[in-house]
């Protein structure tokens, strides 16, 4: 497969990257991988391991040793797999949450995690959410987006997340947790997240999802990216 074709989509944490991201895979027949699961399931195996995640070098002892691994679940999603256990739901706690972004800030980390994630994209055509698919995963694609939003609107996403899983968290703690993530994933230096020069930038404040991925498909189909969109369009 061509990196060209798959389709890179980055921004902040709940800015909607995973469920857009999921169903532009659906209507263009291609697979939906969500990086960040990766990075979670590493924060959760040192979380496991009683490990200080600002130790560096604990941490990339662990991302070394241990078999982390995404699959295409049936409804066109995503299952992690961490040493042959399934960890999708457990990976999604307000721990994890509060460790992924330090445990993602090392060089060796990002190396193994990107290696991985490009592994994939040669073995399928996808849509890829992350921070860094635009500027260094599929840095050679033809189609970018970033996608942002206000840091209050993102937080009450996450809000309505936790209460699907029976969770009511502060609205006024998700904003400060929210926003300690974007400082870390932005400021950085290895490939801190910010929009590809030629990503396609889409404020989500106000859109719902459909609007976000008509928007896409409409700048997928512009003459100028080359498009042909599949037949499961
Ligand atoms: O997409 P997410 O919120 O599940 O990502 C969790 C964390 O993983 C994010 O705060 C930073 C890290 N991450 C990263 O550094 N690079 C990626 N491509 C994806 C996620």
């Amino acid at each position: 497969m061509s990196l060209e074709h798959s389709i890179a989509i980055d921004g902040p944490a709940g800015a909607g990257k995973s469920t857009v991201a999921r169903m532009l895979a659906h209507a263009l027949g291609y697979r939906y991988v969500s990086t960040g699961d990766l990075y979670r399931a590493l924060a959760l195996e040192v979380i496991r391991r009683g490990l200080d995640p600002y130790d560096e070098a604990a941490v990339v002892d662990v991302a070394k040793s241990v078999c982390i691994r995404v699959e295409r679940s049936e409804c066109g999603g995503q299952r992690t797999i961490l040493n042959n256990e399934d960890v999708t739901e457990e990976i999604r706690s307000a721990e994890v949450d509060s460790v992924v972004s330090p445990v993602s800030v090392y060089s060796q980390v990002r190396k193994h995690m990107v290696e991985a994630q490009r592994a994939i994209a040669y073995d399928a055509d996808v849509v890829m959410d992350g921070r860094d698919i635009g500027t260094v995963v599929l840095a050679e694609s033809a189609h970018k987006f970033y996608l942002t939003a206000s840091a209050e609107e993102r937080a009450r996403r996450r809000q309505l997340d936790y209460a699907r899983q029976g969770r009511h968290v502060d609205l006024a703690d998700l904003v400060e947790e929210i926003e300690k993530r974007d400082t870390i994933d932005s400021t950085r230096q290895i490939s801190p997240l910010r929009p590809a020069p030629d990503a396609v930038v889409i404020d989500c404040t106000t859109l719902s999802p459909d609007e976000v991925v008509d928007t896409m498909l409409a700048a997928l189909r512009r003459p100028a990216s080359c498009f042909t969109l599949s037949q499961n369009s």
